[in-house]
C-alpha cells in the first residue's frame, strides 16, 4: 500500500494528470471507472480564484465517488497561494497540489508554474504558505528543472519534502523542453532512491503503454505513475496498466462497443454537469480520440462535432457501431501529442 499522509492507496496506484480543459468531473469519472486510482482537477489560478471568478469555481466541483481526488492550484505570490488554499480546504477534496511545473508562457510570465523552478528558495515559500494554510495533506508536482543547466529536482525533492508536502510527481522534463523529446525519468529514480527522501515519488512522462509502465516502475523503482495524455479518448489505459502490472499479462483492448458506450456516458455526464451547450461543445474535442484507429471516420466525427443535439450525436455513435461492427481496431502504443505553447485541448 501507497499512503499521502492518511490517504491510503493500492501498491503501486495510478494517477490521472492534471490536465486543463481535460480532467473535468466527467473526464474525471470515466477514468475513475477505468481503474485510475487518484485525480486531479485541472489547475486552478489562485488569484483567480480569490477574485471569485465562475470559471474556477466551477472548477472546484468534486463528487464524493472520484475519491480520493486532489485540486491543484498555481500561483507566484505567497499571499495568493495561501489564501486559495483555504478556500480549497473549505472546498474538502482528499488533498491540495501545487503546480509547480506547467510551461506555458502566460503562467511562467506570472511567476507561477515552472517558472519557480529557477529560485528555489522562493519555491519552499509558496509550499511552506500552502502547507501552514491548509489542513490538507498538500502534494507538489513540478518538472526536473528549467533547462538542461539547472536540472535542480533532487534539491527541489529534499527542501519541498523538509517544508511539509506529503508527496511528490514528477515530470521528466524541464520547462525549456515544453512537450518536446523524450521524458527521462533517470533523475525521478535518483530522488526515489535518495535515503533522505521518504514521501513518495510519483513518475510522469510519456507512459502509453502497461510494458513502459512497468518497465518504468522496475529500472526507477517509483511509488506510482502518473498518466496525463494516453487517457484522453482511451481511459482503459489505466486498467491495463494495473493488470499488467499484476500479472505480466495484456488485457484485451476495449471493443468498439465498449468505446462507443464509454463515449456516450461521458457525454451524458458532460451535458448533466456543463449543461446541454457546454457539455456538448466540451465533448468535441474527445470524440476524435475515442474513434482513434477507425479507418475513414472523417465524415461520421464531422457529423458528431457539428450536431448540438445529444440524442442526434449517440444515434451516430450507434451508427458507427453498425457500420465498423467486423473491423478490429489495431492494438497500438498509444500515440503521444506533442503540446507546445498553447495546447490545443
Ligand atoms: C492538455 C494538457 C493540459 C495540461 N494541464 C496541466 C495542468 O493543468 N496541471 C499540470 O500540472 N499539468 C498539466 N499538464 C501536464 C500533464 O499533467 C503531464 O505532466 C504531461 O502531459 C506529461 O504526462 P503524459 O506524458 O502522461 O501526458 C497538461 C498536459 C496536457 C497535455
Amino acid at each position: 500500500m501507497v499512503k499521502i499522509a492518511n490517504i491510503e492507496l493500492p501498491d503501486f496506484p495510478l494517477l490521472l494528470a492534471p490536465m486543463e480543459d481535460v480532467t473535468d468531473p466527467p473526464f474525471r469519472a470515466v477514468c475513475k471507472e477505468n481503474g485510475a486510482d487518484l485525480l486531479y482537477t485541472e489547475f486552478i489560478s489562485s488569484a483567480g480564484l480569490i477574485r471569485d471568478a465562475i470559471k474556477c469555481k466551477r472548477k472546484l466541483d468534486i463528487f464524493d465517488q472520484e475519491r480520493p481526488v486532489g485540486i491543484q492550484i498555481f500561483g507566484g505570490d505567497e499571499e495568493s497561494l495561501s489564501l486559495a488554499s483555504r478556500i480549497v480546504d473549505i472546498t474538502n477534496p482528499d488533498l491540495l497540489d501545487i503546480n509547480f511545473g506547467c510551461p506555458v508562457k502566460g503562467v511562467v510570465a506570472q511567476g507561477a508554474g515552472s517558472g519557480v523552478l529557477r529560485d528555489i528558495d522562493l519555491m519552499v515559500r509558496l509550499t511552506a504558505a500552502c502547507v501552514k494554510s491548509t489542513s490538507l495533506p498538500v502534494t507538489v508536482k513540478t518538472r526536473l528543472g528549467w533547462d538542461e543547466d539547472s536540472m535542480n529536482i533532487e534539491e527541489v525533492a529534499e527542501r519541498l519534502q523538509d517544508v511539509g508536502i506529503a508527496a511528490l510527481s514528477i515530470h521528466g522534463r524541464t520547462r525549456m523542453q515544453m512537450y518536446k523529446g523524450e521524458a527521462d525519468w533517470t533523475l525521478i529514480g535518483k530522488v526515489k532512491n535518495n535515503p533522505r527522501i521518504k514521501i513518495p515519488i510519483f513518475g510522469n512522462g510519456d507512459i502509453n503503454t502497461p510494458q513502459k509502465a512497468l518497465e518504468y516502475k522496475n529500472r526507477y523503482g517509483v511509488d506510482g505513475i502518473m498518466i496525463g495524455r494516453a487517457a484522453i479518448g482511451y481511459p482503459w489505459i489505466f486498467r491495463e496498466v494495473a493488470h499488467y502490472v499484476k500479472t505480466g499479462e495484456t488485457l484485451a483492448p476495449p471493443t468498439l462497443a465498449e468505446r462507443v458506450a464509454v463515449c456516450k456516458y461521458h457525454l451524458q455526464k458532460s451535458v448533466a454537469w456543463k449543461g446541454p451547450k457546454a457539455g456538448i461543445y466540451d465533448m468535441r474535442k474527445h470524440y476524435f480520440q475515442y474513434l482513434k484507429g477507425l479507418p475513414n471516420i472523417k465524415t461520421y466525427r464531422s457529423r458528431l462535432v457539428l450536431s448540438t443535439d445529444p440524442a442526434e450525436i449517440e444515434g451516430v455513435l450507434d451508427e458507427i457501431l453498425l457500420a465498423y461492427a467486423d473491423y478490429e481496431i489495431p492494438h497500438a502504443p498509444i500515440e503521444l501529442v506533442n503540446y507546445h505553447e498553447n495546447c490545443p485541448m
